[in-house]
């Protein structure tokens, strides 16, 4: 069984991602941090330059990404928390637009589901990694709804920032993402669509849950 769940950030993927992932004893593979994980390295061995894509290349080639549990390891290190800063966020975007660096990723993200029955969430899930999926949904919520979801989680981690800023990024980020050349997001049109906004984690998994039990049936 495969899941596709796109969707543009903070629409509640990943959370929903994880909790399919554990009814159905399936494997949940997040490849945001995958992106986020490049992006990472290129800020930890060349600081603050994104504008040379041979380099971005190279360290994309020669980083090993490994997943245990919620954990995530880049070359071995546990980068959990690194890979969720604010920085690292605005960067992943510089990095996941380069063709070379997608189809790196895209070739894991596909050697895995084909050993794993897999539950995978990103942008280009149903388009580009697995457009054989047998259940693609695409998970959207109003924009102020994702930043005062994404404020919230910031909230609680001690990491605040204002509300307003934490919209602005997220629009940038989906602007970039939708915008790209290269495995774009995109409603792909066998996509199941769920609007999240006003609606509870639970609703929204229930929601799914229907078709996913009739796609197993
Ligand atoms: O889902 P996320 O917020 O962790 O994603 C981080 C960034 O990576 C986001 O800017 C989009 C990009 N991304 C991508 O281009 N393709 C994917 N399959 C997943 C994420």
């Amino acid at each position: 069984m495969q899941i596709a769940i796109d969707g543009p950030a903070g629409a509640g993927k990943s959370t929903i991602a994880k909790k399919i992932a554990a009814t159905y004893k399936m494997t949940y593979l997040d490849t945001g941090a995958m992106y986020r994980c490049i992006a990472h390295c290129v800020l930890n061995q060349q600081g603050d330059r994104f504008d040379d894509n041979r380099a971005i290349i190279e360290i994309a080639k020669t980083t090993k990404i490994t997943f245990d549990g919620d954990k995530v390891f880049c070359n071995d290190k546990d980068v959990t928390q690194e890979i969720r800063t604010p920085l690292v966020s605005r960067h992943t975007s510089d990095v996941a637009k380069i063709k070379e660096v997608r189809n790196l990723m895209v070739n894991q993200q596909r050697d895995y589901a084909k050993n794993h029955s897999v539950v995978m969430d990103g942008r280009d899930i149903g388009s580009v990694v697995l457009p054989d999926a047998d259940l693609k949904f695409f998970l959207d919520a109003d924009v102020l709804e994702r930043a005062q979801r994404r404020k919230k989680e910031m909230d609680e981690k001690g990491s605040s920032k204002a509300l307003e800023e934490i919209r602005s990024d997220i629009e940038n980020r989906d602007t970039n993402d939708r915008n790209r050349i290269e495995g774009p997001l995109v409603q792909v049109a066998d996509a199941i669509v769920i609007d999240t906004t006003g609606k509870s984690i639970e609703v929204v998994y229930q929601e799914m849950k229907k078709y996913i039990d009739e796609a197993s049936r």
